[in-house]
């Protein structure tokens, strides 16, 4: 089988490449760049001992995306091209729509002049908005709250139409909840650029000595210790997720919506012990007010992608800090260094 990656030179997408070239799949990359170098790919290579074939184009650019759906014949599509920073979509949020929106549109409209049916869709839990309750499954209410998030909410309707177009179009919302971690070789990892937002990118940096102190945004949440808790989910659990849906898609069309989450609640200040046990140092950092937007708890139930994709977490928090680590002590500045 032939799958295309669209935006897998980022973080999760290169992750998602190993995985597919490990068992077997034949692989084309698609990404502009604009959040990430080529470097990784080179990687993805080197880990695989296999070929894959990258095109450097923008999902908005429809006459690259036919030519390469001429080139090609794709048997199904892993959608991971996007913008992410949610303080950004705020800033900037046509830039969202433009790029998120627009794109997946540009990337259905190709698919579907070109007879290709299946779709894994990086979806995420920033669509349910603040939860009203935790554990948070798949019916909760899609109420997303910044532009990121409804750009999100608005292409997970897309694919639904899209869907409806052909009774055997066969698509998966996959809603992450918080990906972290690296590849065990240290090869493959987190590469934010500039100062990151997400914690465990920023702890490690921490650790390496590339930021001074962590600020933990608040202790006083209603939370076990009052800071924010969340279900980290190791990216190489996440991408195995991603081989069982496209498994999953094989018997199965129509549209389908799973939560990828360990259904574990982990706090700021456990995340910090777990990373100080991996790498064996004290994490500096002070307590400051809460960021603005955050909510105290969000973790999943993930128990329908256990029923459906027969799928489940297989890595703790300690594999989670343990890799990130690795990665970051091999590659201080990330792929550029
Ligand atoms: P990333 O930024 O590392 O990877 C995204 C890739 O898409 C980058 O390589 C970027 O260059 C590329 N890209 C962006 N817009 C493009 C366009 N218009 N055309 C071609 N390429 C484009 O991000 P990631 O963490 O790997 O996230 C992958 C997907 O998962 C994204 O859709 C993101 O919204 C979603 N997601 C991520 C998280 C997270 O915390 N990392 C959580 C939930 C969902
Ligand atoms: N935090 C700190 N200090 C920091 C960074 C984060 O204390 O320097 C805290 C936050 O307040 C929160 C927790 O660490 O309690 C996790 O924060 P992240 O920024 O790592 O993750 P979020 O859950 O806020 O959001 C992330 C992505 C969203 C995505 C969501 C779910 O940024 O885009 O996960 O996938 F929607």
């Amino acid at each position: 089988m032939k799958v295309l990656v669209t935006g897998g030179a980022g973080y999760i997408g290169s992750h998602a490449c190993v995985a597919l070239l490990n068992a077997g799949y034949d692989v084309v990359v698609i990404d502009n760049l604009c959040n990430s170098s080529a470097e990784s790919l080179s990687r993805v290579r080197a880990l695989t001992g296999r070929t894959l074939n990258f095109v450097q184009a923008d999902l908005c650019d429809a006459a690259a995306l036919d030519d390469l759906f001429r080139a090609h014949t794709f048997d199904a599509v892993m959608h991971f091209a996007g913008l992410k920073a949610v303080g950004e979509s705020v800033a900037f949020p046509l830039r969202y729509y433009r790029n998120n929106v627009i794109g997946s549109t540009t990337l259905l409209e190709t698919m579907l002049a070109h007879g290709v049916k299946q779709l894994v869709f990086s979806s995420s839990t920033t669509v349910y908005g603040w939860p009203s309750k935790v554990p948070i499954d798949e019916s909760a209410p899609v109420v997303p709250v910044n532009a990121y998030g409804r750009s999100k909410a608005m292409i997970e309707t897309i694919i639904a139409d899209w869907c409806t177009l052909d009774p055997t179009h066969a698509a998966i919302n996959l809603r992450y909840f918080n990906p972290v971690g690296a590849h065990p070789s240290g090869q493959l990892g987190e590469d934010p650029r500039g100062i990151p937002n997400n914690l465990m990118p920023f702890v490690a940096q921490v650790a390496v000595g590339r930021q001074p102190k962590l600020r933990v945004f608040g202790d006083d949440y209603p939370t076990a210790d009052g800071t924010g808790v969340r279900d980290y989910i190791h990216v190489v659990d996440l991408v195995e997720g991603h081989l069982a849906a496209l498994s999953y898609l094989q018997t199965t069309p129509g549209l389908t919506t799973v939560n990828l989450g360990t259904g574990q609640g982990v706090s700021v200040l456990d995340l910090v012990r777990a990373f100080e046990r991996a790498c064996g140092k004290p994490i500096p950092y002070d307590i400051v007010a809460r960021r603005p937007g955050d909510v105290a708890a969000c973790y999943a139930d993930p128990s329908l992608a256990d029923r459906l994709l027969g799928w489940r977490t297989q890595r703790d928090l300690d594999a989670m800090c343990g890799d990130a680590w690795r990665f970051q002590q091999q590659n201080p500045n990330g792929y550029g260094g």
